[in-house]
C-alpha cells in the first residue's frame, strides 16, 4: 500500500539538494536588479521554506546565517525527520522544523517572515493546497518581504504531457509500491519511446540518454503527485494578486535580461505588447518555458536608478566554482568573461576588490551567466556542517554539497567530499581549479 501525503507518494523520500537561489543574498540580488528594495536585515531576519523537503537548503542556510531565524515546513514526516537529524548533527540552533501541511502551519505561532520560499511545490499540489500556501503567505509575510515560488511552466511542458499521462494513468493500474510501479513504467517507456506521442518529449529523451541523472526519488516526486499540472505565468500571477503580491523578477538570473535569452525578432514582437502579464506570457512562448523561478513582493519600496546602482555595486559577489560544477556554461558566460571588461571584473573579485561603477552592467551579466554569484560579506563558520556533509559521502543519505563561509553552498563531486573527509590532498588533474577555489573560501 503506497502511503500518500496530499497526493504525494510518501514511501520514497525526495532528493537531498541545496538550492542556491533560495539564499537571502540571491533573493536580494533579484530584487535589486528589478529596482526593488530588499528586506532590511541589519537587525536579523526570518526565512521560511514551505515544502522544504529533506531540509538541506534550510539547514545549510541556517548554519551559514547565524543572524537569521529559519523555518522549514513539510507535510512528509520522513522529510522533516531527516532535516531534524541533519540540524542536530551539525548543531544548528536557528532552524525550526515542522511536520505539518500548509493549512496546519498557518495556525502555528510563527514570526512575520522577510523571505518565504517554496521550491518545486506550487505546480505539484492541487488547488486546495495552493490556496493554503497562499493563505500562509498572506498571514505571515512582512511588509516589504520577498516570496520565491518556482513551478513547472507552460508551454514548455506541453510535449511531455503524454509521458506524464502514461505515468499517472498506466501507473495507476500497476499493483505494488511506488518502486514497482516506476520500474514497470520505465520498462514500458523504453518500448514506446519511438511513438509519435512520446517522440517529442524532452523528458523521455533525457531518461533514455541519461538515466543516471533521474533517480527514482526524483521521478516519484516530480511526476507522481496526483495534482501535478504545469502552469502558465498568468495563472500564478492572478493567484498571487489575490493576496496583494506583485512580481519582482526571476531568480533564474539570465531571464531578467532579454538580450541574454531572446533574439531580435522576439524582442521586437514583445516590444509591441505593453500589458506586463501578457508580455511575460508571450515571452514564455519564445523561451518555450518549462520552469519558472518567480520572486514576488508585497509593499516593497521602489529604488531610483542611482540608489539601485549604488546598492548593486555594494553587494557581495563571489566567483562561482570551477567546471564541471557549471556543467555546460551558457554561451553568455564565456562571451562575457572573455572581454576586457569581463576580465577586469573577474580579476577584481579574485583579488577581493570591488568592481567599479563603470562595470555594473558587466557585473550583472557575469552574475546572470553564472560566472559569479551573490553571497554574504561575512565569514560564517562551516566546519561542523561540512564535516557532517563530507562524512555522509557514499552513504545512504549522501549530500553532494559543501557550505561556504560566504553563506551559500556549492555542488561537489563525491571525490572532493572524500578528500575533505579523509583530509587528503585534492587531485588537481581530476578536479582542476577546485583546490584553489576551496582554499580561497577557507573550506579546505
Ligand atoms: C518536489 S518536493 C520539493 C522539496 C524541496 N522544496 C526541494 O526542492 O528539495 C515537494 C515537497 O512539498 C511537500 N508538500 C506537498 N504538499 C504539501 C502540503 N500541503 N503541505 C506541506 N508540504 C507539502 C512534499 O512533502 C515535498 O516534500
Amino acid at each position: 500500500m503506497v502511503r500518500e501525503v496530499d497526493g504525494y507518494a510518501a514511501d520514497i523520500p525526495y532528493l537531498r539538494d541545496f538550492k542556491p537561489m533560495l539564499a537571502p543574498a540571491w533573493l536580494d540580488h533579484v530584487a535589486l536588479v528589478a529596482g526593488v528594495e530588499p528586506p532590511a536585515r541589519e537587525n536579523g531576519f526570518a526565512w521560511c521554506d514551505l515544502g522544504c523537503g529533506q531540509g538541506v537548503t534550510a539547514a545549510i542556510l541556517a548554519a551559514t546565517h547565524p543572524s537569521g531565524k529559519f523555518y522549514g515546513i513539510d507535510a512528509m514526516p520522513a522529510h522533516i525527520d531527516h532535516a531534524r537529524r541533519l540540524a542536530a548533527a551539525a548543531a544548528i540552533p536557528n532552524l525550526q522544523l515542522h511536520a505539518v501541511d500548509f493549512a496546519a502551519a498557518t495556525g502555528l505561532d510563527f514570526p512575520q517572515f522577510d523571505y518565504i520560499v517554496a521550491h518545486g511545490v506550487y505546480s505539484w499540489v492541487g488547488a486546495r493546497a495552493q490556496r493554503e500556501l497562499r493563505e500562509f503567505i498572506d498571514r505571515r509575510l512582512k511588509p516589504g518581504g520577498l516570496v520565491y515560488l518556482s513551478y513547472n511552466a507552460m508551454p514548455g511542458w506541453a510535449r511531455d504531457l503524454p509521458f506524464r499521462g502514461l505515468l499517472k494513468e498506466f501507473g495507476g493500474t500497476i499493483p505494488g509500491d511506488t518502486h514497482a510501479r516506476l520500474s514497470a513504467i520505465a520498462e514500458l517507456v523504453r518500448t514506446l519511446a519511438g511513438l509519435a506521442s512520446l517522440k517529442a518529449s524532452f523528458i523521455v529523451k533525457e531518461l533514455l540518454q541519461r538515466p543516471q541523472d533521474y533517480p527514482m526519488a526524483y521521478l516519484v516526486h516530480e511526476f507522481l503527485p496526483a495534482d501535478w499540472r504545469p502552469l502558465y505565468v498568468t495563472e500564478v500571477r492572478r493567484d498571487l494578486r489575490t493576496i496583494g503580491l506583485s512580481p519582482v523578477a526571476s531568480a533564474t538570473l539570465s531571464e531578467n535580461f532579454d538580450c541574454m535569452v531572446l533574439d531580435d525578432t522576439a524582442c521586437r514582437t514583445l516590444a509591441g505588447i505593453t500589458e506586463p502579464n501578457a508580455r511575460e506570457l508571450i515571452r514564455d512562448y519564445y523561451l518555450d518555458q518549462r520552469f519558472r523561478r518567480d520572486v514576488f513582493t508585497r509593499g516593497s519600496r521602489l529604488l531610483g536608478p542611482d540608489e539601485r546602482a549604488t546598492r548593486l555595486l555594494s553587494t557581495t559577489l563571489v566567483l562561482a566554482p570551477p567546471a564541471p560544477a557549471i556543467a555546460t556554461p551558457p554561451p553568455a558566460a564565456s562571451v562575457a568573461s572573455d572581454t576586457p571588461a569581463g576580465r577586469a571584473v573577474l580579476a577584481a573579485l579574485a583579488a577581493g576588490q570591488a568592481a567599479g561603477p563603470q562595470n555594473l552592467e558587466m557585473l550583472l551579466t557575469l552574475c546572470a551567466a553564472g560566472v559569479i554569484m551573490p553571497a554574504e560579506p561575512g565569514c560564517a563558520s562551516v566546519e561542523d556542517l561540512n564535516r557532517i556533509l563530507s562524512s555522509r559521502v557514499d552513504g545512504p543519505e549522501e549530500i553532494r554539497w559543501l557550505a561556504l563561509p560566504c553563506s551559500t553552498a556549492v555542488e561537489v563531486d563525491p571525490g572532493l567530499l572524500r578528500a575533505l573527509r579523509d583530509r587528503q590532498p585534492i587531485d588537481a588533474k581530476r578536479y582542476p581549479g577546485w583546490r584553489d577555489f576551496l582554499a580561497k573560501h577557507r573550506v579546505y
